[in-house]
């Protein structure tokens, strides 16, 4: 039950998880001359003590923090971290710990493929998104200016450690963002998975074996498609009009900024519109998955007058092929179909659907 086999490394899932890290790591032990860890302010706060007093071996393991969010995913916070192993005599066989969310495991797997060329990393994601998604696949990197990712690579961790305890300390907002990832995992390829959520209650401990069939899934189909051909493009889905809703929140001065979660929230109920029009999702079931988005996700704020900005923000998505907005949507509930070209009317339909529909 607390193990899942990705392309070369371990998944350790559930309450025995760290226990599992400690027993890997001491049959790893002459292999790694020094560990590292690599925390934010806030996971070095809420988790490091856990980490710490379950794994007596972490004890005087030398820590570095960096300051939480987005937009110190850069190449200058890596900067600090390459001179901070250079100072700690880090080596070629040295082991780096990410303990964190989304953002230490793209930057501290990013700093760990590249310092001397390479050395290996752990990763112990913290937040929901991070464990259901970030923590299998291999992407690592950091941001340029305003472009996401723009930099990086694909390197595997040696190991991936997926505690749920973790997530107690979240805000709702971050674990709802979260969330919506396993949303879509039902929705696009697991009907089971998709009936069982409507039944938990959210951030107990019974979401652990949701949790670990979400890895199971993703890591599936990056084995299938490692660099997104075909069936990978599945998990695209409301990330289409999600991307667009994130880039146009971010462009915008003084609102709240809008988590990646909750833009792929609505942008799954857009999308769920076109699968209706386009794809034979049938009106029952549309329904159903936007009450039920709805019931978890404040509204998105836009109206009319923004169409056409968001349009154009798909239009330069990296998704598209051949200058073609390009849809991931559903034939039904857990049966998701790639490479949908949608015409603008219709999307813009979409949009208006979702305003339809979250009006008070
Ligand atoms: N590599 C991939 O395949 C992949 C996939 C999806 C997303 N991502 C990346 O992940 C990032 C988003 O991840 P995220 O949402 O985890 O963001 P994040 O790392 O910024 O974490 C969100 C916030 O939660 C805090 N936090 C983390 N764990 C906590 C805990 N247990 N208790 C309290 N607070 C905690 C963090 O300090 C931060 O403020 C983006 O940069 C995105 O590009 C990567
Ligand atoms: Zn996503």
């Amino acid at each position: 039950m607390s193990f899942i086999q990705a392309t070369d490394y371990p998944v350790f899932v559930g309450s025995k998880s760290l226990t599992d890290l400690h027993a890997w790591l001491e049959e790893k032990n002459n292999q790694y001359d020094k560990l590292f860890i690599l925390v934010d302010e806030l996971t070095n706060e809420n988790c490091l003590p856990k980490l710490i007093s379950t794994i007596s071996l972490l004890d005087d393991v030398p820590v570095i923090e960096i300051p939480s969010g987005e937009e110190n995913k850069n190449i200058e916070v890596c900067m600090s971290v390459w001179r901070m192993l250079s100072e700690l005599e880090a080596g070629r066989n040295s082991l780096l710990i990410n303990l964190g969310g989304g953002v230490i495991g793209d930057l501290g797997g990013f700093v760990a493929s590249t310092f001397m060329r390479g050395i290996d990393y752990v990763n112990i994601p913290t937040t929901l998104l991070a464990q259901v998604d970030a923590s299998v696949g291999g992407k690592v990197g950091v941001d340029l200016d305003y472009l996401k990712n723009q930099v990086g690579a694909f390197v595997n961790p040696v190991a991936v450690v997926v505690e749920p305890v973790f997530l107690r300390t979240l805000t709702k907002k971050q674990f709802l963002s979260g969330f919506a990832e396993v949303i879509k995992y039902g929705l696009t390829l697991d009907e089971k998975l998709w009936k069982n959520i409507k039944h938990i209650k959210l951030s107990s401990e019974e979401l652990t074996p949701i949790i670990k069939r979400s890895i199971e899934i993703k890591n599936e189909i990056v084995l299938a498609d490692p660099y997104e051909k075909g069936i990978r493009k599945t998990l695209n889905f409301g990330h289409t009009i999600g991307h667009a809703l994130e880039s146009f929140y971010l462009n915008k001065e003084k609102s709240i900024p809008l988590l990646h979660g909750e833009a792929v929230a609505a942008g799954m109920i857009c999308e769920c519109y076109l699968s209706y029009k386009l794809a034979g999702l049938s009106h029952y079931q549309l329904d159903k998955i936007v009450n039920y988005i709805l019931s978890l996700y404040k509204r998105v704020r836009f109206s009319q007058r923004d169409f056409n900005s968001l349009l154009e923000l798909m239009k330069h998505d990296k998704k598209n092929i051949n200058g073609a907005i390009n849809f991931t949507l559903l034939a039904e509930i857990g049966k998701a179909e790639i490479n949908h070209e949608v015409e603008e009317q219709l999307i813009i339909d979409s949009l208006e659907y979702y305003v339809n529909r979250t009006q008070i």
